[in-house]
């Protein structure tokens, strides 16, 4: 006889209770950018020498990043925030499915597995809760520099035709100006034959630094930073020390809002100013004084008043910060217009938000957020890494105890947020808890 039954099974889950209504003070660290760290982690790809980079953040995508190169045969070690990168065994050009649709950005090894070998083999990324995240642009540009490249099951695969397996500089102008093609590209050109241009590429500070890191590995590269690169091919790179990842500007962001929402006067740093110009201007719009210096930024806000932004490429105000700087914007005072321009979905964090008593109204791609004077603790699930991060911050200025779920989205991306927050501070604490499931199934009897 056949029926189903249910049985009851346990398991263990976590989540940050953040206790609000703290005033924080003291210095905030930031930690080295997850974004940057990952890309020159795929650099290591392209020379047989060591690739040491320094400043690599505590985070779980950059652990499985280091499975996914250990697994394509790259030696790895690792030893406090310094990460040594050796591909003179590159043996695999296939990263396998489950470890990069577990993380996006390995699909950017398709760029330096195809310049390193001629050829690569790297299954599509999929979408995501925030958008469909195509990688139409880098095929496109792969294409561009010679590659034969085809989609089959789900797989890109790309070979260089002809003997001398090295791709052939190009002129490529990017329909939209992509941070991963134009990473993608970038790997590719430097080891072709010629010279490349990117027209239209990525400013983002992490192009930035993924350029300084491959000169320094010998490419000569130009204009990264600007709207078109030039990349002149070279037939070899050789391996780099010490080298420094840039300081995480989300993150940073994300504790100059966490400041801002409990009122604290704090000080983050490491910071690079120019990474983060546009959202600094908008913590000054809203009533924060800045002060800025080399190593960092000193916020001492005021009563918040409220702003509009809109996100957009860099140099305008970053995407991945339009859920923290909608919590603020949910206690500031009057009406906030925010408007996502990057991804068709990335507004999911309004329901949370809301749950929290927040007063916000989706058109479109747009939130109308009325501000109240104060959120209230609640239980809440981050949706992906930057709307986790959002709800740390609206438990940090409400009233009473906000349960954080969705952990393992902010582990991707925030080194140890609790305890940099707990040490200026903030009652925040991880916590175990137990979670009963129901499980339904059908026994044969
Ligand atoms: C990177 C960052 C991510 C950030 C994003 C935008 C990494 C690992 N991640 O992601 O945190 O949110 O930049 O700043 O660095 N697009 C196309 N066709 C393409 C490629 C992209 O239309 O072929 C569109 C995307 O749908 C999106 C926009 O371009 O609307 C930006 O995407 P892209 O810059 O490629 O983001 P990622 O590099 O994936």
């Amino acid at each position: 006889m056949t029926g189903p039954t249910t049985a009851s099974q346990n398991s263990l889950t976590e989540h940050l209770a953040v206790q609000g209504g703290k005033i924080l003070n003291g210095t905030l660290k930031v930690s080295g950018a997850k974004n940057s760290a990952l890309v020159l982690m795929t650099a290591s790809l392209l020379t047989r020498d060591v690739v040491e980079l320094c400043n690599v953040p505590e985070l779980t995508d950059i652990a499985g990043m280091v499975d996914i190169l250990r697994c394509l045969g790259v030696g790895v070690e690792r030893s406090n925030n310094r990460i040594r990168l050796q591909a003179d065994g590159l043996s695999n050009a296939e990263p396998p499915y489950e470890l990069v649709n577990s993380l996006r950005a390995s699909f950017f090894s398709i760029g330096p597995l195809l310049g390193r070998l001629g050829q690569a083999k790297v299954p599509l990324p999929g979408g995501c809760r925030i958008g469909a995240r195509p990688v139409v642009e880098h095929i496109r540009g792969l294409k561009a520099l010679g590659a034969q490249v085809t989609v089959e099951h789900g797989t890109v695969n790309a070979a260089v035709p002809g003997k001398s397996s090295r791709l052939k500089g190009a002129s490529i102008i990017l329909d939209c100006p992509s941070v991963g093609a134009t990473e993608t590209v970038l790997m590719a050109a430097v080891l072709a034959e010629g010279t490349t241009t990117i027209e239209n590429a990525a400013q983002e500070p992490e192009v930035q630094d993924l350029a300084q890191l491959l000169n320094a590995m010998g490419a000569e590269i130009t204009g990264a930073g600007g709207p078109v690169i030039t990349i002149q091919g070279v037939e070899r790179l050789h391996g780099v020390n010490n080298y420094p990842v840039i300081p995480d500007r989300i993150e940073a962001g994300t504790f100059l809002i966490a400041a801002a929402i409990t009122g604290s006067p704090m000080r983050i740093e490491p910071v690079i100013p120019e990474h983060l110009n546009a959202v600094l201007q908008k913590l000054r719009d809203c009533g924060c004084r800045l002060d800025i210096d080399d190593a960092g930024v000193s916020i001492t806000p005021g009563p918040l008043q409220a702003v509009d932004i809109t996100t957009q490429p860099f140099p305008g105000f970053p995407t991945d910060l339009q859920a923290p700087f909608m919590a603020l914007m949910s206690v500031a005072q009057g009406t906030s217009v925010i408007t996502e321009k990057i991804y068709e979905n990335r507004l999911q964090h309004v329901a949370e938000l809301q749950r929290m008593g927040a007063s916000i109204r989706v058109e479109g791609s747009t939130a109308v957020v009325e501000g109240v004077p104060q959120l209230s603790g609640a239980p809440v699930t981050g949706s992906d890494l930057r709307a986790s991060a959002a709800m740390v911050l609206a438990g940090l200025a409400a009233k009473g105890v906000t349960r954080v779920s969705g952990l393992p989205h902010l582990d991707r991306g925030y080194d140890n947020i609790e305890k940099k927050l707990s040490s200026v501070g903030a009652l925040i604490e991880r916590q175990e808890v137990e979670i009963k499931e129901e499980k339904s199934r059908t026994e044969i009897t």
